[in-house]
Protein backbone atom coordinates (compact mmCIF):
# COMPACT_ATOMS: atom_id res chain seq x y z
CA UNK A 1 0.00 0.00 0.00
CA UNK A 2 1.46 3.44 -1.22
CA UNK A 3 1.28 6.52 1.50
CA UNK A 4 -1.40 7.63 -0.73
CA UNK A 5 -3.54 4.87 -0.30
CA UNK A 6 -3.92 4.47 3.64
CA UNK A 7 -7.00 4.97 4.45
CA UNK A 8 -7.98 8.16 6.01
CA UNK A 9 -10.21 7.31 9.01
CA UNK A 10 -12.59 9.77 10.22
CA UNK A 11 -11.93 9.60 13.90
CA UNK A 12 -8.30 9.69 13.64
CA UNK A 13 -7.46 13.14 15.71
CA UNK A 14 -5.35 16.27 14.89
CA UNK A 15 -2.36 16.13 16.04
CA UNK A 16 -1.37 17.99 19.60
CA UNK A 17 -0.34 21.35 19.08
CA UNK A 18 3.59 21.69 19.95
CA UNK A 19 6.22 24.35 19.50
CA UNK A 20 8.07 24.73 16.64
CA UNK A 21 5.43 23.96 13.73
CA UNK A 22 6.17 26.99 12.01
CA UNK A 23 10.03 27.00 11.76
CA UNK A 24 11.76 27.02 8.62
CA UNK A 25 15.12 25.68 7.88
CA UNK A 26 16.86 26.67 4.97
CA UNK A 27 17.61 24.14 2.17
CA UNK A 28 21.20 23.61 0.77
CA UNK A 29 19.54 23.92 -2.77
CA UNK A 30 18.09 27.15 -1.47
CA UNK A 31 15.12 28.64 -0.25
CA UNK A 32 13.55 27.42 2.71
CA UNK A 33 11.24 24.77 3.90
CA UNK A 34 8.61 24.26 7.44
CA UNK A 35 10.93 22.26 9.68
CA UNK A 36 10.08 17.96 10.12
CA UNK A 37 11.00 17.49 13.50
CA UNK A 38 11.20 13.68 13.18
CA UNK A 39 13.15 12.85 16.00
CA UNK A 40 11.26 12.63 18.92
CA UNK A 41 12.75 9.66 20.62
CA UNK A 42 15.55 11.69 21.12
CA UNK A 43 13.78 15.04 22.80
CA UNK A 44 10.32 15.73 21.62
CA UNK A 45 9.01 19.54 20.96
CA UNK A 46 7.36 20.65 23.73
CA UNK A 47 3.27 20.71 23.64
CA UNK A 48 1.96 24.22 23.76
CA UNK A 49 -0.03 23.63 26.31
CA UNK A 50 3.14 23.28 28.52
CA UNK A 51 4.68 25.86 27.45
CA UNK A 52 1.70 28.25 28.40
CA UNK A 53 1.14 26.74 31.30
CA UNK A 54 4.80 27.48 32.51
CA UNK A 55 4.71 30.83 31.00
CA UNK A 56 1.46 31.93 32.98
CA UNK A 57 3.49 30.35 35.80
CA UNK A 58 6.76 31.89 35.62
CA UNK A 59 6.15 34.98 37.34
CA UNK A 60 4.77 33.31 40.84
CA UNK A 61 7.64 31.25 40.12
CA UNK A 62 9.75 31.09 43.57
CA UNK A 63 11.69 29.06 46.31
CA UNK A 64 10.54 25.42 46.93
CA UNK A 65 10.09 24.20 50.43
CA UNK A 66 12.11 27.48 51.62
CA UNK A 67 10.52 30.66 51.71
CA UNK A 68 7.78 31.93 53.83
CA UNK A 69 6.60 34.19 51.00
CA UNK A 70 3.44 33.67 49.07
CA UNK A 71 5.22 32.77 46.12
CA UNK A 72 7.38 30.25 47.97
CA UNK A 73 4.51 28.66 49.51
CA UNK A 74 2.57 28.14 45.90
CA UNK A 75 5.72 27.36 44.29
CA UNK A 76 5.61 24.53 46.72
CA UNK A 77 1.93 24.12 46.76
CA UNK A 78 2.91 23.64 42.88
CA UNK A 79 5.36 21.17 43.25
CA UNK A 80 3.60 18.89 45.44
CA UNK A 81 0.57 19.09 43.18
CA UNK A 82 2.81 18.05 40.17
CA UNK A 83 3.88 14.91 42.05
CA UNK A 84 0.42 13.85 42.76
CA UNK A 85 -0.23 14.78 39.03
CA UNK A 86 2.65 12.58 38.05
CA UNK A 87 1.75 9.94 40.68
CA UNK A 88 -1.94 9.72 39.02
CA UNK A 89 -0.77 9.50 35.47
CA UNK A 90 1.57 6.60 36.34
CA UNK A 91 -1.04 4.88 38.01
CA UNK A 92 0.51 4.42 41.49
CA UNK A 93 -0.28 2.72 44.28
CA UNK A 94 -0.65 4.28 47.14
CA UNK A 95 2.47 4.07 49.17
CA UNK A 96 4.75 4.46 46.10
CA UNK A 97 6.97 7.73 45.43
CA UNK A 98 7.17 9.83 42.97
CA UNK A 99 11.25 11.48 43.15
CA UNK A 100 11.70 14.45 40.67
CA UNK A 101 15.13 13.40 38.97
CA UNK A 102 16.73 15.27 36.13
CA UNK A 103 15.95 12.02 33.40
CA UNK A 104 15.37 8.51 33.25
CA UNK A 105 19.13 8.29 33.53
CA UNK A 106 19.14 10.37 36.58
CA UNK A 107 16.24 7.88 37.53
CA UNK A 108 18.07 4.82 36.99
CA UNK A 109 21.29 5.82 38.57
CA UNK A 110 19.24 7.05 41.55
CA UNK A 111 17.67 3.44 41.35
CA UNK A 112 20.97 1.26 41.09
CA UNK A 113 22.40 3.95 44.17
CA UNK A 114 19.45 2.09 46.20
CA UNK A 115 19.63 -1.44 45.54
CA UNK A 116 20.19 -4.01 48.56
CA UNK A 117 24.22 -4.99 48.66
CA UNK A 118 23.17 -8.44 47.66
CA UNK A 119 20.52 -7.61 44.85
CA UNK A 120 21.57 -9.06 41.81
CA UNK A 121 20.17 -7.33 38.41
CA UNK A 122 19.17 -8.75 35.00
CA UNK A 123 19.19 -6.46 31.90
CA UNK A 124 18.39 -7.57 28.21
CA UNK A 125 22.00 -6.46 26.13
CA UNK A 126 19.12 -4.94 23.91
CA UNK A 127 18.70 -1.98 26.61
CA UNK A 128 19.55 1.50 25.76
CA UNK A 129 22.77 2.81 27.71
CA UNK A 130 21.06 4.25 30.48
CA UNK A 131 19.70 1.08 31.64
CA UNK A 132 22.25 -1.20 30.67
CA UNK A 133 25.25 0.93 32.44
CA UNK A 134 24.17 1.93 35.59
CA UNK A 135 24.23 -1.27 37.90
CA UNK A 136 27.57 -2.38 39.57
CA UNK A 137 29.04 -4.81 37.40
CA UNK A 138 29.69 -7.42 38.85
CA UNK A 139 26.46 -8.12 39.97
CA UNK A 140 24.71 -7.92 36.29
CA UNK A 141 23.63 -10.37 34.71
CA UNK A 142 23.50 -9.34 30.90
CA UNK A 143 20.20 -11.26 28.88
CA UNK A 144 20.93 -12.22 25.05
CA UNK A 145 18.51 -9.93 22.67
CA UNK A 146 15.42 -12.22 22.35
CA UNK A 147 13.76 -12.51 18.97
CA UNK A 148 9.99 -12.37 20.27
CA UNK A 149 8.28 -11.11 23.26
CA UNK A 150 7.87 -15.22 24.46
CA UNK A 151 11.47 -15.60 24.18
CA UNK A 152 11.99 -12.61 26.29
CA UNK A 153 9.91 -13.63 29.38
CA UNK A 154 11.74 -17.34 28.83
CA UNK A 155 14.93 -16.02 29.13
CA UNK A 156 14.42 -14.31 32.18
CA UNK A 157 12.50 -16.81 33.74
CA UNK A 158 15.27 -19.16 33.24
CA UNK A 159 17.77 -16.35 34.02
CA UNK A 160 16.40 -15.26 37.35
CA UNK A 161 15.10 -19.48 38.54
CA UNK A 162 19.41 -20.20 38.04
CA UNK A 163 20.52 -17.29 40.21
CA UNK A 164 22.97 -18.28 42.60
CA UNK A 165 22.35 -16.99 45.38
CA UNK A 166 19.13 -16.73 45.13
CA UNK A 167 18.92 -13.37 46.97
CA UNK A 168 17.31 -10.19 45.94
CA UNK A 169 16.76 -9.42 42.28
CA UNK A 170 15.89 -6.69 40.26
CA UNK A 171 14.91 -6.65 36.66
CA UNK A 172 15.45 -3.86 34.57
CA UNK A 173 13.56 -3.54 30.76
CA UNK A 174 12.44 -1.23 28.68
CA UNK A 175 8.77 -0.80 27.65
CA UNK A 176 9.40 -0.10 23.84
CA UNK A 177 12.74 0.39 22.22
CA UNK A 178 14.54 3.48 21.57
CA UNK A 179 15.62 1.78 18.38
CA UNK A 180 13.50 -0.44 16.72
CA UNK A 181 9.93 1.11 18.56
CA UNK A 182 8.60 -2.24 19.29
CA UNK A 183 6.73 -2.81 22.56
CA UNK A 184 8.26 -5.22 25.44
CA UNK A 185 6.27 -7.89 27.26
CA UNK A 186 6.25 -5.95 30.54
CA UNK A 187 3.16 -7.48 32.00
CA UNK A 188 4.41 -10.70 31.24
CA UNK A 189 7.93 -9.71 32.68
CA UNK A 190 6.75 -8.29 35.71
CA UNK A 191 4.97 -11.20 35.94
CA UNK A 192 8.04 -13.46 35.64
CA UNK A 193 10.17 -11.42 37.90
CA UNK A 194 7.19 -11.39 40.65
CA UNK A 195 7.04 -14.92 40.32
CA UNK A 196 10.64 -15.28 40.84
CA UNK A 197 11.10 -13.16 43.58
CA UNK A 198 12.05 -10.58 41.86
CA UNK A 199 11.67 -6.71 41.37
CA UNK A 200 11.47 -4.68 37.83
CA UNK A 201 11.84 -1.47 36.49
CA UNK A 202 10.37 -0.50 34.17
CA UNK A 203 12.25 2.42 31.22
CA UNK A 204 9.54 3.95 30.13
CA UNK A 205 11.37 6.74 28.37
CA UNK A 206 9.97 5.93 25.00
CA UNK A 207 6.64 4.00 26.37
CA UNK A 208 5.26 7.16 28.52
CA UNK A 209 4.96 9.20 25.52
CA UNK A 210 2.89 7.12 23.40
CA UNK A 211 1.13 4.45 25.77
CA UNK A 212 -1.09 4.64 29.31
CA UNK A 213 1.76 3.40 31.67
CA UNK A 214 0.52 2.56 34.72
CA UNK A 215 2.34 0.61 37.55
CA UNK A 216 -0.26 -0.55 39.16
CA UNK A 217 -2.42 -1.96 36.02
CA UNK A 218 1.43 -3.07 35.04
CA UNK A 219 2.62 -4.73 38.53
CA UNK A 220 5.93 -3.16 37.90
CA UNK A 221 8.05 -2.07 41.08
CA UNK A 222 9.41 1.28 39.24
CA UNK A 223 8.91 3.32 36.41
CA UNK A 224 11.37 5.76 34.75
CA UNK A 225 10.84 8.39 32.38
CA UNK A 226 11.97 11.97 30.99
CA UNK A 227 10.30 15.21 30.75
CA UNK A 228 11.84 15.94 27.40
CA UNK A 229 10.38 12.90 25.68
CA UNK A 230 7.06 13.81 27.24
CA UNK A 231 6.85 17.31 25.74
CA UNK A 232 7.84 18.63 28.98
CA UNK A 233 11.79 19.82 27.93
CA UNK A 234 12.06 21.60 31.03
CA UNK A 235 15.24 19.47 32.93
CA UNK A 236 12.97 17.14 34.70
CA UNK A 237 12.64 13.41 34.99
CA UNK A 238 10.83 11.07 37.56
CA UNK A 239 11.25 7.77 39.11
CA UNK A 240 7.97 6.71 41.00
CA UNK A 241 7.20 3.05 42.64
CA UNK A 242 8.18 1.55 45.44
CA UNK A 243 9.34 3.54 48.72
CA UNK A 244 11.02 0.97 50.66
CA UNK A 245 14.51 0.32 48.95
CA UNK A 246 14.31 4.03 48.71
CA UNK A 247 13.41 5.02 52.24
CA UNK A 248 16.17 2.53 53.29
CA UNK A 249 19.16 3.82 51.15
CA UNK A 250 22.10 7.02 51.73
CA UNK A 251 20.46 9.91 50.02
CA UNK A 252 21.66 9.85 46.11
CA UNK A 253 22.78 13.31 46.90
CA UNK A 254 23.70 14.68 50.36
CA UNK A 255 22.53 18.23 50.91
CA UNK A 256 19.93 20.54 52.18
CA UNK A 257 16.09 19.68 51.23
CA UNK A 258 17.22 15.77 52.03
CA UNK A 259 17.82 16.45 55.19
CA UNK A 260 15.44 17.02 58.31
CA UNK A 261 17.55 17.44 60.80
CA UNK A 262 21.70 18.59 60.76
CA UNK A 263 23.55 18.60 64.23
CA UNK A 264 26.53 18.87 65.69
CA UNK A 265 28.04 15.69 67.86
CA UNK A 266 30.03 15.95 70.88
CA UNK A 267 32.56 14.33 69.64
CA UNK A 268 32.32 17.11 66.42
CA UNK A 269 31.60 15.04 64.11
CA UNK A 270 27.89 15.85 62.23
CA UNK A 271 24.97 13.73 62.56
CA UNK A 272 22.68 13.89 60.05
CA UNK A 273 18.17 12.64 60.14
CA UNK A 274 17.00 12.46 56.44
CA UNK A 275 13.70 12.38 55.06
CA UNK A 276 11.74 9.39 54.59
CA UNK A 277 9.66 10.79 51.74
CA UNK A 278 11.05 11.54 48.08
CA UNK A 279 12.51 14.76 49.40
CA UNK A 280 15.02 12.26 50.74
CA UNK A 281 16.48 12.07 47.27
CA UNK A 282 15.95 15.50 45.61
CA UNK A 283 18.56 17.29 47.73
CA UNK A 284 19.40 20.87 46.32
CA UNK A 285 16.43 23.53 45.34
CA UNK A 286 14.34 21.25 43.31
CA UNK A 287 13.53 22.38 39.57
CA UNK A 288 9.70 23.67 40.26
CA UNK A 289 9.65 24.58 36.70
CA UNK A 290 10.72 21.22 35.71
CA UNK A 291 8.52 18.98 37.62
CA UNK A 292 5.40 21.42 36.85
CA UNK A 293 5.94 21.30 33.27
CA UNK A 294 6.03 17.44 33.15
CA UNK A 295 2.59 17.42 35.35
CA UNK A 296 1.25 19.35 32.83
CA UNK A 297 2.29 17.30 29.75
CA UNK A 298 0.96 14.37 32.10
CA UNK A 299 -2.43 16.23 32.01
CA UNK A 300 -2.95 17.40 28.68
CA UNK A 301 -2.21 14.24 27.50
CA UNK A 302 -4.76 12.51 29.69
CA UNK A 303 -6.82 15.08 28.51
CA UNK A 304 -6.50 14.77 24.71
CA UNK A 305 -7.48 10.94 25.53
CA UNK A 306 -4.46 7.93 25.38
CA UNK A 307 -7.78 5.96 22.54
CA UNK A 308 -7.15 9.15 20.66
CA UNK A 309 -3.48 9.15 20.49
CA UNK A 310 -2.90 5.98 20.33
CA UNK A 311 -5.13 5.73 17.36
CA UNK A 312 -3.43 8.52 15.41
CA UNK A 313 0.06 7.80 16.04
CA UNK A 314 -0.43 3.85 14.40
CA UNK A 315 -2.12 5.28 11.31
CA UNK A 316 1.33 7.18 11.43
CA UNK A 317 3.01 4.17 11.74
CA UNK A 318 1.09 2.87 9.23
CA UNK A 319 1.97 5.12 6.87
CA UNK A 320 5.20 5.34 7.37
CA UNK A 321 5.95 1.53 7.17
CA UNK A 322 3.43 0.58 3.96
CA UNK A 323 5.88 3.98 2.79
CA UNK A 324 8.63 2.27 3.39
CA UNK A 325 7.92 -1.00 2.43
CA UNK A 326 7.59 -0.02 -0.93
CA UNK A 327 11.47 0.85 -1.48
CA UNK A 328 13.52 -2.53 -1.52
CA UNK A 329 16.29 -0.92 -0.76
CA UNK A 330 15.11 -0.19 2.97
CA UNK A 331 15.80 -2.04 5.80
CA UNK A 332 13.62 -1.48 8.89
CA UNK A 333 15.37 -3.18 11.77
CA UNK A 334 12.94 -5.12 14.22
CA UNK A 335 14.15 -7.93 16.97
CA UNK A 336 10.60 -9.08 16.81
CA UNK A 337 9.86 -9.42 13.52
CA UNK A 338 7.61 -6.89 11.59
CA UNK A 339 4.57 -6.81 12.41
CA UNK A 340 5.44 -6.21 15.74
CA UNK A 341 3.39 -3.34 17.66
CA UNK A 342 5.62 -0.41 18.25
CA UNK A 343 5.59 2.68 19.25
CA UNK A 344 6.19 6.04 16.59
CA UNK A 345 10.26 4.86 16.55
CA UNK A 346 11.35 3.18 13.56
CA UNK A 347 15.23 2.84 12.59
CA UNK A 348 16.27 1.78 8.79
CA UNK A 349 19.24 1.18 6.83
CA UNK A 350 19.47 1.90 3.05
CA UNK A 351 21.04 -0.22 0.82
CA UNK A 352 24.53 1.13 -0.42
CA UNK A 353 24.11 4.58 2.06
CA UNK A 354 26.01 5.71 4.32
CA UNK A 355 23.55 6.57 7.49
CA UNK A 356 25.19 9.69 7.91
CA UNK A 357 24.86 10.49 4.48
CA UNK A 358 21.35 9.67 4.51
CA UNK A 359 20.35 11.56 7.52
CA UNK A 360 22.22 14.59 6.42
CA UNK A 361 20.94 14.70 3.04
CA UNK A 362 17.31 14.37 4.60
CA UNK A 363 18.16 17.63 7.04
CA UNK A 364 19.75 19.57 3.90
CA UNK A 365 17.61 18.51 1.23
CA UNK A 366 14.58 18.07 2.47
CA UNK A 367 14.41 19.97 6.03
CA UNK A 368 13.63 16.93 7.76
CA UNK A 369 15.57 16.00 10.82
CA UNK A 370 16.02 12.49 12.04
CA UNK A 371 19.00 10.86 13.99
CA UNK A 372 21.37 8.37 12.45
CA UNK A 373 24.63 6.36 14.49
CA UNK A 374 23.66 3.48 17.09
CA UNK A 375 21.50 5.78 19.27
CA UNK A 376 23.49 4.58 22.98
CA UNK A 377 22.73 1.11 22.44
CA UNK A 378 25.20 -0.31 20.89
CA UNK A 379 25.26 -3.66 21.67
CA UNK A 380 21.21 -3.59 20.05
CA UNK A 381 22.79 -2.30 16.56
CA UNK A 382 25.69 -4.91 16.98
CA UNK A 383 22.72 -7.69 17.17
CA UNK A 384 20.31 -5.72 14.51
CA UNK A 385 22.70 -4.95 11.85
CA UNK A 386 24.76 -8.62 12.03
CA UNK A 387 27.97 -7.43 12.45
CA UNK A 388 30.33 -4.65 14.50
CA UNK A 389 29.44 -1.09 13.42
CA UNK A 390 31.87 0.36 11.36
CA UNK A 391 33.37 4.37 12.01
CA UNK A 392 31.32 6.32 9.39
CA UNK A 393 33.72 6.44 6.15
CA UNK A 394 33.70 8.70 3.97
CA UNK A 395 29.98 10.14 2.41
CA UNK A 396 28.79 7.54 0.14
CA UNK A 397 30.86 4.75 1.45
CA UNK A 398 27.89 1.83 2.94
CA UNK A 399 27.35 2.28 6.80
CA UNK A 400 26.56 -0.47 9.28
CA UNK A 401 25.41 2.92 11.78
CA UNK A 402 21.58 2.83 11.24
CA UNK A 403 18.92 5.87 10.77
CA UNK A 404 16.48 6.47 13.03
CA UNK A 405 12.63 8.22 12.44
CA UNK A 406 10.65 9.10 15.34
CA UNK A 407 6.92 10.92 15.78
CA UNK A 408 4.36 11.16 18.52
CA UNK A 409 1.70 13.29 19.06
CA UNK A 410 2.19 16.54 17.53
CA UNK A 411 3.41 14.98 14.29
CA UNK A 412 1.19 16.12 11.20
CA UNK A 413 0.88 13.89 8.46
CA UNK A 414 2.79 15.82 6.04
CA UNK A 415 6.12 15.39 7.99
CA UNK A 416 5.84 11.62 7.23
CA UNK A 417 4.64 11.61 3.89
CA UNK A 418 7.52 14.02 3.08
CA UNK A 419 10.24 11.80 5.07
CA UNK A 420 8.54 8.88 2.81
CA UNK A 421 8.65 10.81 -0.40
CA UNK A 422 12.28 11.91 0.59
CA UNK A 423 13.81 8.53 1.14
CA UNK A 424 12.33 7.28 -1.62
CA UNK A 425 14.06 10.30 -3.92
CA UNK A 426 16.94 9.97 -2.37
CA UNK A 427 17.13 5.99 -3.18
CA UNK A 428 16.43 6.70 -6.91
CA UNK A 429 17.64 9.73 -7.64
CA UNK A 430 20.23 9.86 -4.89
CA UNK A 431 21.59 13.32 -3.46
CA UNK A 432 21.56 16.62 -5.36
CA UNK A 433 24.66 18.28 -3.09
CA UNK A 434 27.65 17.36 -2.31
CA UNK A 435 28.41 15.91 1.19
CA UNK A 436 32.06 15.45 3.24
CA UNK A 437 33.05 13.80 6.34
CA UNK A 438 33.74 16.16 9.39
CA UNK A 439 34.86 14.48 11.97
CA UNK A 440 33.27 11.53 11.65
CA UNK A 441 29.82 12.96 10.68
CA UNK A 442 28.55 13.57 6.95
CA UNK A 443 27.86 17.56 6.22
CA UNK A 444 26.86 19.12 3.46
CA UNK A 445 30.21 21.17 1.09
CA UNK A 446 29.69 24.65 1.59
C1 LIG B 1 14.75 3.76 26.18
C2 LIG B 1 15.55 4.90 26.74
N1 LIG B 1 15.95 4.85 28.00
C3 LIG B 1 16.65 5.83 28.56
C4 LIG B 1 16.99 6.95 27.85
C5 LIG B 1 17.76 8.05 28.50
O1 LIG B 1 16.96 9.18 28.59
P1 LIG B 1 17.58 10.56 29.05
O2 LIG B 1 18.64 10.88 28.04
O3 LIG B 1 16.46 11.51 29.03
O4 LIG B 1 18.15 10.34 30.38
C6 LIG B 1 16.61 7.06 26.52
C7 LIG B 1 17.00 8.23 25.72
O5 LIG B 1 16.96 8.23 24.52
C8 LIG B 1 15.85 6.01 25.95
O6 LIG B 1 15.44 6.06 24.69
Amino acid sequence: MSVSTVAVDASICSPLPVLGRDVTVPLVTGGTIAYAALDYAASAPALQRVWDDVAAYAPYYGSVHRGAGYLSQFSTDLFEKARRTVAEFLGCRADDQVVFTRSTTDSLNLLARVVPADCRVFVFETEHHAALLPWQDDRVTYLDAPRSPRQAVETLERALAGRDPYGPALVCVTGASNVTGELWPVRELAAAAHAHGARIVLDAAQLAPHHPVSLTDLDVDWVAFSGHKLYAPFGAGVLAGRADWLREAEPYLAGGGASRRVARRADGRVEVEWHESAARHEAGSPNVIGAYAVASACTALTEAGWDALVTREQYLIDRVRSGLAEIPQVRVLSLFGDDAPRVGVLSFVVDGWNSSHFAAALSAEYGIGVRDGLFCAHPLLRTLLGTAPQTPAECGAPSLNAIRASFGAGTPDEHVDRFVTAVRRLVTEGAKWTYRTEEGRCVPVA
